[in-house]
Formats: C-alpha cells, structure tokens, sequence
C-alpha cells in the first residue's frame, strides 16, 4: 500500500517512510546483523527516543525487500497472559488471513486451535475475529498453536512484541515464563523485545534470576546523533523552502535535551507557521507546547504528596544533581533531612519521574523540567 505524503514532514506518531526517519543507520545495520544470524534482540531506551519507530523502520525494510514476514504486537494496556495471547493472534491473523482468496484449510485449523472463530462484521461485512474466553493452560496451547504455524512459514518470521514490560504487571506471575518457553520452542521464529520502562527491561533481561536472563542480545537506544539530526532538519525545510539555521537547531536540542519525541514536536510546529524561522518564534513554541502539556503535568501534583513534588521541582530546577542528598542541595531547596530526600527520591525514580542517567539525578520528562523550571 503506498501512502500519500504527509504535509508536514515532521511525524508525531507512527512510521510513515525512510525519507521522514532520520539515522539511525548503525541500529539498523545492527538489527539486521541479529536477523542474518538467528538471534533475538531487546531494545530499551528512556521514553520517546525512538524505538517503536525502528522498529517499524526495519519491518519496512524487511518487508520491501521480501526478506522476512513481520509482526507487531503492542501490549499497551493488557493486564493478562490471555489478553497477550488474544493480541499475538489478532497480529498473526491480521498478517496471515488471506481473506480475499479464502481462508486455507491449514488457517482455519489455527483458529481452532486458538479459540478464535471468525464472522463477518454485520455493519461493514468485512471478516472479524472473535475469541472465546481462554483459561490458563489452554493460553500455552494457543500460543504453541502459533508457534508452531509461525515457524513452518516459508519465509522468515519476525515477531515484536513492543511494551513488554507490561507482562510484569500481570496477576499470574508466569508470562515471563511462558514468553521465555514460547521463545524457545521455536527457535526458527525471530522475537524483538521492546519496552519503554528502562528498570523494568533491563531488570527482566539482565537478572540472572529471571527468565530472560541473557537470552537476548540487547540495544539500549539513544538520542538521535546531533549532526544527523541536524542534516534531515535542515533539508525538510529547505525542501518546503524555509530556512532554520544551525544555532536554532542546537537551541531545540538543548531544549528538549534531544528526546526525540520533543525535537519532532517542536520542529511540526515551526514548520507549521509556514515561514522563516526566526528566533523569537522558538519561545513561542516553547510556550505553547508547555501550555497544552499543563492539564497533564498537572495531574501528576495530585498523584505525589506535596514534599515529592517539591523534591520533584527542585531536580527540575537543579536539571542535573549528583549527590541529591548533600546538605548544599538540602539547604538552597529547603528540602529538611536528608533521610526525607531519600525516601521521596526513591518513589520518585521507582515511578520513573526522575531517572539516575550518567551518575546524576534529573527528571525523565524534558517537557516537564522546562514547565516546572517556570515556576
Ligand atoms: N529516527 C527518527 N526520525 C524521525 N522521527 C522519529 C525517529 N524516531 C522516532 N521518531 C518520532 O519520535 C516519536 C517517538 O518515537 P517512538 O514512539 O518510536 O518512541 P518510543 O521509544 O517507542 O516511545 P515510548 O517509550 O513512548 O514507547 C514519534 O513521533 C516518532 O515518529
Ligand atoms: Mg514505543
């Protein structure tokens, strides 16, 4: 399917094209080399770097090129093993339901075996798929179902299941377990991990008490690379004839210390005004991207008690802190005891609000420190 081009180069969701992906050129070389040789890759980074997008860079790639059959499976907002296993299928039948030219015999045999009964949507009159209700064990037989119809494929199979993390949260306890088993069993299947709960991934797959336990080879993904970032900028508005220089570029970057999802963000709407940047015109996209983030950071007040937050706005004002507990960090915030700070502290980076990076304290969120550094 060809789409049309988007009219502001600058994508806030999603994957569009190699020509609106900017770099990333050593993760995809990297990504391939896992792929020729049969191993299985989990990628984590901080939030909104970049790693669904990809992700999605390299099925298209795979896909054009026909060298591999590619599956996503987000499992945002799932709370059990079933409903993981409804999502695989619901991705495997997507990819693999040849509806037009009727379903094969072998396809039909899949639904069984997985619960899943097909009807016809009675508004559109398109195929729809319903699953019963699926018990626990009967959850490992659907997922062997898969498996197994996964790994006879001719071609190559890559399978991504992208907020993994999410498994943890699950009431059972086993889908560590039984992803890891699944995993195994079908060693002709390629599986991407991916999550955006650093903690949580790395703990998952680096413990050596946990199942994943160096199962995987593993990517921790970083900002966009400066000049490559700064080449793609510069380039998409010159080709919609406006200018941006470099020092406005750099002046982005520190702002939003580089987290990808902000650069875009602010770059869509400087190109959206249609003209030459100016620098006056950076402030007030500063502004206006605060001002919309308000009514969310403002939830977060209520979430914390009132000392966190007030530990939360003196990381943010601070940007970076080594030694959280110092008396120089107590005294300029007027923070009280040190044993305060350090309880506060870690809630604070259990919920990921402020992350330890580089041997110092600062929040997660760029978009947030910049509200809060106003106040
Ligand atoms: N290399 C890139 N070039 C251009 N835009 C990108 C690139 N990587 C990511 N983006 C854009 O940045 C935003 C965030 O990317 P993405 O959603 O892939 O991050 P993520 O790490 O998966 O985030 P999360 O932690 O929330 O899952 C998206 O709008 C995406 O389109
Ligand atoms: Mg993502």
């Amino acid at each position: 399917m060809t789409m049309r081009a988007p009219l502001n180069p600058f994508l806030l969701t999603g994957y569009h094209s190699p020509a609106y992906f900017c770099d990333r050129e050593q993760e995809f070389a990297w990504l391939q080399e896992q792929f020729a040789n049969e191993r299985n890759v989990m990628i984590y980074s901080w939030r909104r770097t970049g790693k669904t997008a990809l992700i999605r860079h390299f099925y298209y790639h795979m896909e054009l090129r026909k060298q591999a059959d590619c599956l996503f499976v987000d499992l945002l907002g799932t709370d059990s093993l079933a409903e993981a296993n409804r999502r695989v299928a619901a991705a495997v039948v997507q990819r693999f339901g040849e509806w037009k030219k009727g379903i094969m015999p072998s396809f039909l045999g899949l639904l069984g075996k997985i619960g899943a009964s097909i009807g016809l949507d009675p508004m559109s009159g398109a195929p729809q798929l319903t699953f019963s209700l699926v018990p626990g064990q009967a959850v490992a037989d659907s997922l062997d179902a898969l498996g197994e119809f996964l790994a006879s494929r001719k071609k190559p199979v890559v399978i991504c299941l992208d907020e993994f993390q999410q498994v943890t949260e699950y009431e059972d306890g086993s889908a560590e377990a039984t992803f890891r088993t699944w995993m195994q069993n079908y060693p002709m299947v390629r599986f991407i991990f991916s999550g955006s709960h650093r903690h949580l991934m790395t703990a998952m797959f680096s413990d050596q008490d946990r199942p994943f336990y160096r199962s995987t080879q593993l990517l921790s993904l970083e900002p966009i690379e400066a000049e490559a970032y700064t080449r793609f900028i510069t380039a998409h508005f010159k080709k919609g004839g406006f200018v941006i220089s470099g020092e406005q570029i750099s002046r982005i970057f520190d702002w939003t210390r580089k987290q990808t999802y902000y650069v875009q963000l602010v770059c869509n709407q400087l190109y959206g005004k249609q003209a030459e940047v100016e620098d006056n015109m950076l402030e007030e996209v500063f502004d206006s991207i605060i001002q919309q983030q308000i009514p969310t950071f403002s939830t977060y007040q209520t979430l914390l008690t009132s000392y966190q937050w007030k530990l939360l706005m003196a990381v943010a004002k601070a940007e970076q802190v080594e030694s959280p507990m110092a008396k120089e960090f107590l005294a300029q915030y007027n923070l009280g005891a040190a044993s305060s700070v350090g309880t506060a502290l870690q809630m604070l980076v259990r919920k990921e609000l402020i992350i330890q990076h580089e041997g110092h304290y600062t929040l997660h969120d760029t978009l947030l420190m910049r509200w809060l550094q106003l106040m």
